[in-house]
């Protein structure tokens, strides 16, 4: 656990913040549910445009499918709640329609705008959920089939999931993972200022070594360069190549 001088419910609640992917068989009242979707509808949002929505699912059926998209994460079909995050523009195009306007063929910047939205929602619910004794993980693998989650989830048009989220009563209590050097990560005033006096090759050094012990120390075989080995993998050749054409058939075009 780390800890923080200065103290605080929130603080705390973020210092002690860890993925969690097994849960109690237990259910979780749609109250809660509700109650942590509207806290987190309060999340700040672009021009006030709120171009999110969110989809509990808990046809089982779905969630096999969705199960399935995601690489076969068990948690997606098991967990108690599963939160699809969706950036959603179709009440934006609506409000263009009226004023006899359109989303246009290209729209990086709502594109961009609703998919920030939608993870600020996203992260909002998360600690709200946190706060009651709820925990989870987020899951990206719903992207590895942008097409097909829309299908699975009958999205209209201008509507993509951005990410899901797996909630529930935590039935394990993982150790943290740690995270890269704050003095290295935080610059005054312009890039390259930093507290930490290392350079950025010097840090990543540093975390790649912390990372490695950490993974030896719950038992996960690694490369001594722990992070730089995972992601050099995770990231070349570039996952999910179809992406972009496949947010284009969503209604997003980022060209
Ligand atoms: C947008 C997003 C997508 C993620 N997708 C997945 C996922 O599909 N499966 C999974 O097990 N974890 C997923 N994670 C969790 C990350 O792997 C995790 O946050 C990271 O390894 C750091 O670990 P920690 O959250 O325990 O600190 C995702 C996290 C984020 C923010």
């Amino acid at each position: 656990m780390q800890t923080s001088t200065l103290d605080s419910e929130t603080i705390r609640l973020l210092q002690n913040r860890v993925s969690v992917r097994a849960y109690e068989d237990r259910p979780v009242a749609d109250e809660i549910v509700d109650a942590v979707l509207k806290a987190a509808f309060r999340a700040p949002t672009s021009s006030n445009i709120q171009a999110y929505s969110v989809i509990k699912v808990r046809d089982p059926d779905i969630r096999g499918k969705l199960a399935d998209i995601a690489a076969g994460q068990a948690h997606v079909r098991n967990a108690p709640v599963f939160l699809a995050f969706l950036a959603d523009l179709t009440r934006l195009e609506t409000a263009l329609e009226k004023a006899g306007h359109d989303l246009g063929p290209t729209n990086l910047e709502m594109g961009l705008v609703s998919s920030i939205d939608a993870s600020l929602v996203g992260m909002s619910a998360y600690l709200a959920a946190e706060s009651l004794g709820l925990q989870g993980v987020m899951i990206g693998a719903i992207r590895n089939d942008v097409v097909e989650t829309a299908r699975v989830l009958e999205l209209p048009k201008r509507v993509y999931c951005v990410f899901g989220m797996c909630l529930g009563w935590p039935a394990e209590a993982p150790k943290q993972k740690p995270r890269m050097d704050f003095g290295a990560m935080v610059h005054d005033d312009r890039y390259g200022a930093t507290r930490g006096g290392k350079s950025g090759e010097e840090s990543l050094g540093v975390y790649d070594a912390a990372l490695a012990e950490h993974y030896r120390s719950i038992g996960k075989e690694t490369a001594d360069e722990s992070w730089s080995n995972e992601v050099g993998g995770k990231f070349y050749p570039q996952p999910r190549p179809a992406l972009r054409s496949q947010l284009a058939e969503r209604g997003f075009d980022f060209e």
